[in-house]
């Protein structure tokens, strides 16, 4: 950002602006904190299942009386330490201890499959209620599906948690696309790139956070998980209050309403004492802009040429976001840091949520300075090497018990690298691949692929695990590779490009290059 830039960028910054972007990146905020809640509880709230179930934990069985590793006994304990007498473990004993696996997973997993689903509504939703109201009304659905997990153990708690976090799922599914849709349109241009950061920072404080909590001594224990998962609830609430004081986007107003004089009022109010005749006209030609271009449908992004190139690219790097396997360490790190022969392996769990929040902070000011391409290409690169750390370091445990430390720091290395690339670019870049026609089908589908992606790590990674045990990290080695090639290969650098001229390079055509100072003017002024 130049001087003058900064200046006007200080300027802009009211205590409306602040209000109405925290406000809005809280539902960020409850998405980090569900994808990382779900982590350190892991055991207590197995534990409250297998009673619930009537099962022995395959690591209880292990050791059980009963001599025979796997079997189910004959006789079935109460759950360790599970105050909840009350819930007599069901007549039908015959279910594996496989079925807790199951449970397990679907719990970590499911809160994805609401987001896929909810994903796809974003754009009818948003434009249907405005940015603001919808934000409001969908909260009702973070609220319902925290109390039911804040309440289960009142009842089956199995499927109360599991269709708690499928409602927050949907929840966050909308929140995903309706938060990065506000809060670009109420940004003024000079700190959108700065403001769109946001995003991620939100998210991984919500998983640093909610780790913090599930310390057993704090939330994580028998007593406490409940609160604890049902704790972002109290973010919903204080969303859904806050919402109230904030304006509704001046765009949404001018370019969808055609509402002058309400877009001029809210204007006011998130500038300040600025005129807001500029930016109205500035609006005025995005919405002539927005006339001149056809809407695509989603169907048509599929089946027109013109847009299957940016298509690809746009599908490929939220897989290789997804598929790096940067959930798999986020839903199950105590348990991999316990494998790897870590001794307090929640405290290693926090210190990643730590790492990862100081490398985001670190990584919005890299993606100001290097281009998108060389920072996912550089963070896919190191994600790879330290995939392969990692089962070095698993493998040989056995026989080096140092090699401990070597699966740990190879953990925070895999966090680092995704935080440099791989983790912020997917959630910004497919805005930047589509014009202004195609763009909201795009964001829709990419959405929906990010969330699926992270519906298929989440259940699938505790039975691959198991089955692979120290070499699980391979699979996404191996993955790692074919996305670097990818990435090598196919994806283009954005960063100061004109749509034009992404759109040429899709086209395989070179148009003649554009100053910085054009190229930010065609841009609304965002330093790409
Ligand atoms: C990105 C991913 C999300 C992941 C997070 C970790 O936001 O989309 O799935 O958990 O990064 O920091």
């Amino acid at each position: 950002m130049d001087k003058k830039s900064k200046m006007q960028a200080e300027k802009h910054l009211t205590g409306t602006l602040v209000l109405s972007v925290f406000t809005a990146v809280l539902g960020f905020f409850q998405y980090g904190y569900s994808l990382g809640v779900i982590n350190a509880p892991q055991k207590v709230i197995e534990a409250h299942y297998a009673h619930v179930l009537g099962i022995v934990p395959l690591d209880r069985q292990a050791t059980n009386t009963s001599g025979e590793d796997g079997a189910i006994p004959s006789t079935i304990p109460k759950a360790g330490g599970s105050a909840e007498g009350t819930l007599a473990p069901p007549e039908d004993l015959a279910a594996s201890p496989h079925v807790l696996t199951m449970y397990w997973s679907l719990s970590v997993s499911v809160f994805a499959i609401g987001g896929m689903v909810s994903s796809f509504t974003v754009g009818w939703i948003g434009d249907r209620l405005g940015r603001v109201k919808a934000m409001l009304v969908v909260n009702v659905l973070s609220i319902v599906g925290n109390l039911l997990m804040g309440l289960a153990k009142f009842g089956p708690s199995h499927i109360l948690i599991i269709a708690g976090r499928a409602i927050t799922g949907l929840y966050c599914g909308l929140s995903s696309g309706l938060v990065p849709m506000y809060v670009s349109e109420v940004s003024p241009t000079a700190l959108r790139g700065a403001l769109g950061t946001l995003h991620q920072l939100a998210i991984v404080t919500g998983i640093l956070i909610s780790q913090v909590l599930g310390l057993d001594f704090l939330l994580g224990n028998d007593e406490m998980w409940p609160l604890l998962l049902g704790l972002s609830g109290v973010a919903a609430l204080l969303q859904f209050f806050l919402l109230l004081l904030c304006p509704e986007s001046p765009r949404y107003l001018y370019i969808k309403l055609g509402k002058v004089e309400e877009a001029k009022k809210s204007l006011k109010r998130l500038r300040g004492n600025c005129d807001p005749m500029k930016e109205i006209a500035e609006m005025e030609k995005e919405k002539q802009e927005a006339a001149s271009e056809k809407k695509v449908s989603i169907g048509q992004l599929f089946t027109s040429s013109k847009y299957r190139q940016a298509v690809i690219v746009a599908l490929m790097v939220q897989i290789s976001q997804q598929f790096s396997g940067i959930n798999a360490i986020f839903y199950y790190s105590t348990n991999i840091f316990e494998r790897a022969g870590v001794d307090q392996p929640v405290y290693a769990t926090i210190g990643v949520g730590v790492v990862n929040t100081v490398f985001t902070v670190i990584s919005v000011f890299l993606v100001e300075k290097a281009g998108r391409r060389s920072l996912f290409l550089a963070g896919l690169m190191g994600m790879l090497m330290s995939a392969v750390a990692m089962t070095v370091g698993l493998a040989l445990l056995s026989q080096f018990a140092w090699m401990s430390y070597v699966s740990m720091i190879a953990i925070f290395l895999f966090v680092i690298f995704f935080e440099v690339g791989p983790g912020p670019i997917p959630w910004f870049i497919v805005a930047e691949l589509f014009s202004q026609g195609p763009r909201p089908a795009a964001i829709a589908i990419a959405g929906f692929c990010n969330w699926a992606c992270n519906f298929i790590v989440g259940m699938c990674f505790q039975y691959i695990a198991d089955l692979c045990g120290p070499y699980v990290f391979v699979i996404f080695a191996v993955l790692l590779l074919v996305f670097l090639l990818f990435a090598f290969l196919k994806v283009p650098e954005t960063k100061g490009k004109s749509f034009e001229e992404i759109a040429a390079v899709f086209r395989r055509k070179k148009l003649p290059a554009k100053s910085m100072t054009e190229l930010e003017e065609l841009r609304g002024g965002e330093v790409a």
